[in-house]
């Protein structure tokens, strides 16, 4: 067709958004807290704690529909598979934490690549791998990320490698949302050190990781993204040339909280702005220098895990004031005005079903369920693409 024969209202740039618009079946997978089922006896207080409340799913399904697709809230246990055989979702739309051993986070993803069911967020390795604070720091540390000096301790009575000065921090090596972690996990001496590992080791069932305490600022820094993202996203004026979209700051603040200093579970459970609550401050007061090393060193931990689509890392900084990575999470909370990667995108003026549906548009446009823009957008060669 020549140019002339080009009807006036076709005479239009490319669409922006794929054609038409999808309409999916979305089951939202979780696990969640329930205040009636009786605690075993030799199960921490604080074990759970990284389950969600019902309330958040119904909100994140919320979001979901308004897009107009459909959802279902599957609860992630070992009903799941009849229940997506019931179902049939085009995709999952995964927070779940699992049940249990060593790799929780990564048994929904794995059932979900056995069943050939496409899901949101990061997939089987990432998942197990993050959940591994010990093995993340491993890989971090072997591609030159600055982490805290660490040891993990299996049997509890590994003797102390020279290079670990107390004040030490200690911590299971597997767990998430503060659990294992109060004013105790800080450490002065030995006879400290012994009985914190031994505690973490029995209680938790898990080895327990040993790092250097890290005096300074915390701050949590988000990132939503891939090379590829502006090609599926409903918002490409989001994302920087390198596909990647970075969150205002975040500065935890918890000298007045729960556990002053420590973002502990504890800490964690007080609402926004109540007593013992930290304090969050986003965007956080930093010079620019520091923020531009924050969100370097967010994104290399990131996407030397082959973390995809969304993450949250947490650093602090060391006696130096220089940053050391802590942690990743790939599966970063999303309750709205209480998860720290909500009140960061709020800052950012994202609104929360905008943020819930970039996570689901990110992820479908990996596993083909849409169509690319048809503008091609050059891939950052600084980066690695993982999955589809
Ligand atoms: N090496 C450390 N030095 C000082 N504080 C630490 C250290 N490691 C963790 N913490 C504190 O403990 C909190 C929880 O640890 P983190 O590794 O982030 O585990 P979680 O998965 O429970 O969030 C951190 O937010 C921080 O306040
Ligand atoms: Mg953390």
């Amino acid at each position: 067709m020549s140019k002339e024969q080009i009807a006036p209202e076709n005479d239009k740039p490319p669409s922006i958004w794929p054609q038409p618009k999808p309409v999916w079946r979305i089951a939202v997978l979780a696990n969640i807290k329930d205040e009636n089922v009786e605690r075993p006896a030799d199960v921490p207080p604080d074990a759970y704690a990284d389950y969600d409340h019902i309330e958040t799913i119904h909100l994140i399904q919320a979001a979901l529909e308004t897009d107009g697709h459909k959802t279902e809230f599957i609860v992630a246990d070992q009903y799941l598979p009849y229940e997506l055989k019931k179902y049939k979702p085009d995709i999952c739309f995964n927070i779940a934490e699992g049940l249990g051993g060593d790799a929780r986070e990564a048994q929904i993803p794995a059932l979900l690549e056995m069943l050939k069911i496409p899901y949101t967020a990061s997939r089987v390795l990432t998942n197990a791998i993050a959940l591994d604070k010990t093995l993340t720091k491993r890989i971090w540390r072997d591609r030159n990320l600055p982490v805290a000096p660490f040891q993990e301790f299996n049997i509890g009575d590994e003797p102390l490698r020279h290079e670990l000065r107390f004040p030490l921090f200690v911590k299971p090596a597997r767990e998430g949302t503060g659990m294992g972690v109060d004013m105790k996990a800080k450490v002065e001496n030995e006879a400290e050190l012994r009985e914190r590992v031994n505690y973490v080791i029995h209680a938790y069932k898990q080895p327990a990781l040993v790092e250097t305490y890290l005096p300074g600022r915390e701050f949590t820094v988000g990132q939503i993204g891939r090379p590829d993202a502006a090609l599926f996203s409903r918002h490409p004026e989001w994302y920087a040339p390198d596909g990647y979209h970075r969150f205002p700051i975040m500065e935890v603040e918890s000298s007045h909280a729960a556990t002053p200093g420590i973002y502990s579970n504890a800490a964690k459970s007080h609402l926004l702005g109540e007593e013992g609550a930290p304090e969050y401050i986003c965007p956080a007061d930093v010079h620019p220098d520091l923020a531009k090393k924050l969100h370097h060193l967010a994104l290399r931990g990131h996407t030397i895990l082959g973390t995809l689509d969304v993450s949250r890392v947490d650093i602090r900084l060391d006696a130096e004031g220089q940053p050391r990575l802590i942690e990743i999470n790939p599966l970063p909370g999303l309750t709205p005005g209480y998860s720290d990667l909500c009140i960061q995108a709020a800052a950012d003026g994202i609104t929360y079903e905008d943020l819930i549906l970039e996570i689901l548009y990110l992820s479908a446009g990996r596993w083909g369920l849409l169509q690319p823009r048809e503008q091609p957008i050059k891939p950052s060669k600084s980066t690695n693409p993982v999955g589809f």
